[in-house]
């Protein structure tokens, strides 16, 4: 079941018109929630960013939080077969009667689905993944989570086509984040990422990987990180709602840390299963 606009459906009977600017003109935002055990994990910070980026590009919110919270946990009783939910959430500007760029006073489209997901098991992962760098060509309003992802699309296809992880993007030699995840290095015990602004989103996960290291008194500092810190670090990891916190061990022909998970992550991995069960 999906909801569309006040109406749960089945995913195959939901249509939205061609004169949506979602469609026309990817005027819209999203959000991506997980859900564990039914309970949606850091539901006020995704419901914050929400609000924010709509405020950035003046959709008026069409819900009250009690409002989001009350649908979004009705869709997720409709799977009570699927332990884990990632919920992705869409509102748009809604429609008008022709195609123009400028827009009156419209109603927001509001689109919600929840797809099963796999709770990230840390065994999987002890050999570390691959990723690759490329530029990053993104435009400068990257921590509004807006659904004109076409950039982010192609990196994510080629990292596919190259079998690694995520693409790791590099501005004027800085390396901001991935193509759909949030980026950490380790040296010297100090966890680093990239300071909040227009060039990153500003991810709920990064926010508890953050805490996650804090919990274990492990400095943590939100600076640049140029590609060479990256390449030379002790530990590279991404985050993101539905990857949790994954470990990088080869970038690009380059193995970090002799190709070998680090000792930090496992600890970080191991606190933020402890955050699901405390902040669901
Ligand atoms: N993406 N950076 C980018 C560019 C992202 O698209 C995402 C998440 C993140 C991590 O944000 P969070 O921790 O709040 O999930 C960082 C979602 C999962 C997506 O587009 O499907």
């Amino acid at each position: 079941m999906v909801y569309l606009n006040g109406d749960f459906l089945e995913k195959d009977k939901a249509f939205v018109s061609v004169m949506d600017r979602g469609f026309l003109f990817g005027d819209s935002v999203y959000e991506v929630l997980p859900v564990y055990e039914g309970n949606i994990f850091c539901f006020k910070p995704h419901l914050h960013r929400l609000s924010e980026s709509l405020e950035a590009i003046k959709i008026p919110n069409p819900h009250t939080n009690e409002k989001w919270r009350m649908t979004l946990q009705q869709l997720i009783n409709y799977h009570p077969q699927h332990t884990n939910q990632s919920i992705y959430l869409q509102v748009t500007r809604g429609c008008d009667t022709d195609r123009k760029h400028t827009y009156g006073k419209l109603k927001p489209t509001v689109y919600m689905q929840s797809s099963p997901f796999e709770a990230v098991r840390k065994e999987d992962f002890l050999s570390g993944l691959s990723a690759i760098t490329r530029d990053d060509i993104r435009w400068s309003q990257c921590n509004t989570k807006v659904t004109s992802l076409l950039a982010n699309v192609m990196y994510a296809q080629e990292a596919k086509q190259n079998n690694v992880e995520d693409v790791i993007l590099c501005r004027n030699n800085i390396v901001t984040e991935c193509s759909s995840a949030n980026l950490f290095i380790v040296k010297n015990g100090c966890v680093y990422t990239h300071p909040k602004g227009p060039h990153i989103l500003p991810g709920i996960t990064r926010e508890v990987v953050l805490e996650c290291a804090d919990y274990y008194n492990i400095n943590t500092e939100e600076v640049t990180i140029s590609k060479e810190d990256l390449l030379d670090a002790d530990e590279v990891w991404i985050s993101s709602s539905t990857r949790e916190v994954l470990p990088i061990t080869k970038i690009d022909d380059v193995l970090i840390n002799q190709g070998k998970v680090g000792g930090i992550w496992p600890l970080v991995f191991d606190r933020y299963q402890v955050e699901k069960s405390l902040n669901s």
